[in-house]
C-alpha cells in the first residue's frame, strides 16, 4: 500500500490506532529522515513557517529534547511551554491553557503530561494535530516506534522475533505502546516483573506471554526491552529495594546469555544504572540504547511531517 492511500488519524494517542502498514509506512518515512540526521548540514525545508507548540506538563529531558530538535532539522519553529513556567501554575485549567496555544494557531501540538488520558482530551478540543508524548501510565507511542524502528533496522525485521519486556508493567506506559506495536507486527513478546508489578489481563488484552521471572522472557530472546523503575508513580514500595530488584530482575551477562547471541538489549532512559541492568550491559556491544536516541529524531520528524501533512489534506468539513 501506498504512503499516499493510507488514512491518518489527526492525532497520535497511541500505537492502536495505527495498522501494521502505518507503522511501517512510518518507520520507512523515518529512515529517510534519519539520513538527514547523518548530514554536514542537517535540515530540510519540509516543515518550514509551521509552528509546533512542545507542552510538557511533566519532566522530560530526552523526549522533549528529541521533538525539539525533529522538528527544528524539519525547519519548523518551536516553542515550549512547561507547566512550572506557565499560568497552570497560577490555576489556569489544562483546556484554558490549551486555548490559549491554540489562538496563536500552531501546526501541531506535542504533549507529556501525568494525567492518562489528557492527550486525548486536549486532542478532541483542538484544530491541530495533537502528538502524545507520554499521559501517565497509560501511553507513549513515539517511544515505542523508536523502539520498534531500532529493532527493525538492527534485525531487518520484527514479525517472528521473540521480544522481552521486563520491569515495572503496571506502571509503564512504554510496555503499554510497545506490547501493541511490537505485537501488531508480527513479533512474539513475553513480558516478566516482580507479581506486584504486573496487572492483571496482560496475555489476554496484549496477547503477551506473562512471568514473574526473567529468565523465561529472555531466554531465546531477539530483543529485550528494560523498563525503568517509575518511583514516581508507585503509591508504596513494590520491592524491598534497589539491590533486590536488581539482583532478581536487573539484567546481567549471566541473564543475557541466556537470548540469543545477537540479540540487542533496550532501553528508553533515563536509566537508573545498576537497577535495571549492569554498567557491563550498558555499555556491551549489544547495547543499542544511544542508537535509540537517534532513531528517536527520526522517528519524531517523520510523525510531524505525515500528521501535519494530513491535517492539510483534510476538508474543512474533517477538521471541525
Ligand atoms: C520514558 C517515559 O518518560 O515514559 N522515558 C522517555 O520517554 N525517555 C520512560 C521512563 O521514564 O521510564
Amino acid at each position: 500500500m501506498s504512503l499516499e492511500s493510507l488514512v491518518w488519524p489527526k492525532d497520535l494517542i497511541d500505537l492502536d490506532q495505527l495498522t501494521a502498514e502505518h507503522i511501517h509506512a512510518t518507520l520507512d518515512v523515518a529512515e529517510t529522515f534519519r539520513e538527514v540526521s547523518e548530514r554536514e548540514i542537517k535540515k530540510v525545508p519540509t516543515l518550514r513557517g509551521k509552528l509546533v507548540v512542545l507542552f510538557f506538563h511533566e519532566n522530560s529531558t530526552r523526549t522533549r529534547l528529541s521533538f525539539e530538535v525533529a522538528a527544528k532539522r524539519l525547519s519548523a519553529d518551536t516553542t515550549a511551554l512547561s507547566a512550572s513556567g506557565s499560568s497552570m501554575a497560577k490555576g489556569e485549567t489544562l483546556l484554558d491553557t490549551a486555548r490559549n496555544i491554540m489562538a496563536m494557531n500552531p501546526d501541531a501540538l506535542v504533549m507529556r503530561h501525568a494525567a492518562s488520558g489528557a492527550s486525548s482530551f486536549l486532542g478532541q478540543r483542538l484544530a491541530c494535530p495533537v502528538l502524545n508524548a507520554g499521559d501517565g501510565a497509560h501511553a507513549h507511542p513515539t517511544q515505542a516506534l523508536l523502539d520498534l524502528m531500532t529493532i527493525r533496522r538492527l534485525k531487518g525485521r520484527v514479525a517472528g522475533l521473540k521480544v522481552a519486556i521486563i520491569g515495572d508493567l503496571a506502571h509503564s506506559r512504554v510496555a503499554r505502546s510497545n506490547m501493541i506495536g511490537l505485537t501488531r507486527l508480527g513479533a512474539k513478546v513475553a513480558v516478566a516483573g516482580p507479581p506486584s508489578m504486573l496487572v492483571g489481563g496482560l496475555a489476554e488484552e496484549y496477547g503477551v506471554s506473562v512471568h514473574t521471572r526473567p529468565e523465561p522472557a529472555v531466554e531465546g530472546a531477539d530483543a529485550v526491552i528494560m523498563l525503568r523503575i517509575q518511583l514516581e508513580r508507585q503509591s508504596g514500595r513494590l520491592f524491598p529495594g534497589a539491590r533486590e530488584y536488581a539482583r532478581v530482575y536487573g539484567l546481567n551477562l549471566e541473564r543475557l546469555a541466556l537470548a540469543k547471541p545477537d540479540c540487542l538489549v533496550l532501553h528508553p532512559g533515563p536509566v537508573n544504572q545498576g537497577v535495571e541492568m549492569t554498567p557491563e550491559v550498558y555499555d556491551h556491544p549489544r547495547s543499542v540504547i544511544l542508537e535509540q536516541v537517534t532513531n528517536g529524531v527520526a522517528v519524531r520528524m517523520a510523525l510531524l511531517y505525515l500528521l501535519i501533512d494530513n491535517a492539510e489534506r483534510r476538508t474543512p468539513a474533517e477538521r471541525s
